[in-house]
């Protein structure tokens, strides 16, 4: 399809206007960076599996009342999806402790959290993108008081939807990333859900089945988000 002007460009998209001021066009590329664009690479194809994952989570989602950016599956690498102003807030939901919250805490690998652990961090990558608390929210203006509690509350309506899902592929949704816009007052689910923003362990072998093999040179990555959209689709 025709592309508009080029509105936005991140590590993983770029975001194109449309006719529509209220609507835009995510494209998916196949770039992979971690460790705040230290570690850069392309996943083969992987631009094609994030929108068609993106696509089917953010379908299962609205079914389910959930009210998200998505508008349609426009082509194998482009969404198209409402123009949102987006919380400057990464939400990230997590059912077992790995990554940076081991880092952080010294908490076992693996560990099951019940309840869900919900932490925000500030989505600013001149700074790396830090863990924040509420009274930093407060302080940098980046949400009020009611938009914390509802990101909150949807980032964990959200995990209870998600995680029987990827359970029933046999995927054990580890934590994932969440943004959001806000549209007169409604959050609205925005960006992308992909094995680049959850982490998914098989839950016969073990196996990791998300960016971790990009972060962590584990090999067989395009291999793996094949097997993804695979499981995800089927
Ligand atoms: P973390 O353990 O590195 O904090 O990651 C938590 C979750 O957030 C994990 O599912 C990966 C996802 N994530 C992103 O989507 N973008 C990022 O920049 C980072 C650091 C993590």
């Amino acid at each position: 399809m025709e592309q508009g002007t080029l509105l936005y460009e991140g590590k993983a998209k770029k975001v194109f206007a449309t006719p529509d001021p209220d609507q835009v066009i995510q494209y998916f590329k196949d770039d992979a960076t971690a460790f705040n664009a230290e570690k850069r690479g392309t996943i083969f194809n992987k631009g094609i599996v994030n929108n068609t994952i993106s696509a089917r989570l953010f379908q299962l989602l609205e079914e389910k009342g959930v009210a998200t950016h998505f508008l349609e599956q426009l082509s194998d690498r482009e969404m198209r999806t409402k123009h949102l102003k987006i919380i400057q807030i990464e939400v990230v939901v997590r059912n077992r402790a790995t990554g940076s919250l081991v880092k952080r805490l010294g908490l076992e690998e693996g560990l099951e959290l019940d309840p869900p652990l919900v932490e925000f961090f500030y989505k600013h990558d001149p700074l790396g993108d830090p863990l924040i608390t509420e009274d930093h929210i407060r302080l940098l203006k980046l949400a009020n008081d009611a938009q914390v509690a509802g990101l909150r509350q949807a980032a964990l309506h959200i995990n209870g939807i998600l995680a029987p899902f990827f359970k029933d592929k046999g995927m054990l949704l580890v934590d994932f990333k969440l943004e959001f816009g806000d549209s007169n007052g409604q959050l609205i689910l925005a960006d992308e859900i992909s094995p680049d923003t959850c982490r998914f362990w098989d839950i016969q072998t073990g196996e990791r089945l998300d960016k971790d093999r990009f972060r962590k040179d584990l090999g067989r990555l395009e291999e793996t988000y094949q097997e993804v959209l695979k499981r995800v689709c089927s």
